[in-house]
């Protein structure tokens, strides 16, 4: 077992003043989100999703960032998984984006919604055939005996739709995650980090706070 304890880092990198921030933390989202792009980072899009069940215990996975703008933050998923039942029992959820190599987190917190079915519609027609049909394969986060199962399904479905479009499956689809708070993080020597939260105030304004590290 290797020795865990030991195992530690300065985050050197950057920092993080008030002066840096924008005034609107989804301006400030976009300006690190692009970084992490221009930097090179695999999959800067990725991100943490972490929902509560009716009866109080969180879950988390990994979700694509699709699209993001001045209401909200966009994933696709299967609409009778684990999260989207978690999702209609408490649509309150939390994000988290961690970009190593900027030493950098940005924790959001918030409520969800389903998008559009056209909003929906658009997304899935961009997306390759294979992508579309394992769509309608999988039920996702159910239990299955064997992965032979979805290569039938997947073979059975390719047969079907060739030559033809494949349809939007009913439960399949975009969610919205609208922020209430955002933090930016920013590691710093001696565990002495950068944090500020954004907090939504009425009239869409937002109160920006340091927070101890
Ligand atoms: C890098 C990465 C990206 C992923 N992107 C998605 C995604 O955009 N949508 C999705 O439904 N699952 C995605 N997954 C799979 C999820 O993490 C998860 O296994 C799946 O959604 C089922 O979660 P649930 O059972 O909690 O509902 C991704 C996994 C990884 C590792």
């Amino acid at each position: 077992m290797p020795d865990l304890s030991q195992m530690r880092q300065e985050f050197t990198t950057s920092d993080l003043t008030k002066k840096d921030l924008e005034a609107d933390p989804f301006f400030q989202f976009e300006k690190w989100f692009r970084q992490a792009e221009e930097g090179n980072i695999s999959m800067p899009n990725s991100m943490s999703l972490a929902t509560v069940s009716e009866s109080g215990q969180p879950s988390l996975r990994t979700v694509l960032l699709k699209y993001f703008d001045q209401e909200g933050f966009v994933f696709y998923t299967n609409y009778e998984s684990r999260k989207a039942q978690e999702i209609n029992q408490n649509p309150k959820v939390a994000l988290l984006f961690f970009w190593k190599e900027f030493e950098r987190q940005i924790k959001i917190t918030g409520s969800i919604t389903k998008v559009s079915a056209t909003e929906s519609m658009k997304y899935f027609l961009s997306r390759p055939k294979g992508s579309q049909i394992g769509a309608w394969v999988s039920n996702q986060s159910d239990v299955i005996s064997s992965r032979q199962i979805l290569l039938s399904k997947f073979e059975e479905l390719k047969r079907k739709f060739q030559n033809k479009e494949v349809p939007l499956p009913s439960f399949w689809g975009g969610y919205q995650v609208v922020p209430d708070s955002f933090e930016f993080w920013q590691g710093r020597v001696h565990r002495l980090h950068d944090r500020f939260v954004y907090s939504k105030e009425k009239n869409r304004l937002w109160k920006i706070e340091r927070l101890a590290p």
